[in-house]
């Protein structure tokens, strides 16, 4: 049995210490929300909070993970940098198919957290790691950038 804070609440789930983050999180918690996409940490749709940190579910070890608070993207917007990262998503319509987009949002959301105002090549350092097989990239940005204008 692992205990884990998932968005301030408490969790007993019955996983095994190598079962990654992402389908504790799927199967066993029933937060669907955060989105399986290569399994190899290298598209960003299982992008998650780990203590304030953008971490790749879907090769965290559960095991890893201790007494450190995960926040998903079903509550990133309780936060202040979370809100406003929904709120310019919805603004510029910057969705297109969505599967790419929890990641998408969990790593703006960081973003703005620790850099309330970042020039075009922050913003492109930091999204570089979420692939949205949609192109959404130029919404990405234009949405990064209102929500830091509304910081
Ligand atoms: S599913 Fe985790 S980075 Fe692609
Ligand atoms: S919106 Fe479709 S993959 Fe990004």
């Amino acid at each position: 049995m692992v205990t884990l804070n998932v968005n301030g609440q408490m969790h007993d789930v019955d996983a095994p210490p190598d079962m990654p983050v992402l389908w504790v999180l799927r199967d066993l918690v029933g937060l669907t929300g955060t989105k399986f996409g290569c399994g190899i940490a290298q598209c960003g749709a299982c992008t998650v909070h780990l203590d304030g940190a953008a971490v790749r579910s879907c090769v965290l070890p559960v095991g890893a993970v201790g007494n450190r608070a995960i926040t998903t993207i079903e509550a990133v917007g309780a936060t202040p940098a979370g809100q406003k990262v929904q709120a310019a998503w919805r603004e510029l319509d910057v969705v297109q198919c969505g599967y790419c987009q929890s990641g998408q949002v969990m790593q703006a959301a960081l973003l703005l957290a620790e850099n309330p105002h970042p020039t075009d090549a922050d913003i492109d350092a930091a999204m570089a790691g979420n692939l949205c097989r949609c192109g959404t990239y130029n919404r990405i940005r234009a949405a990064v950038k209102l929500a830091a204008k509304e910081a």
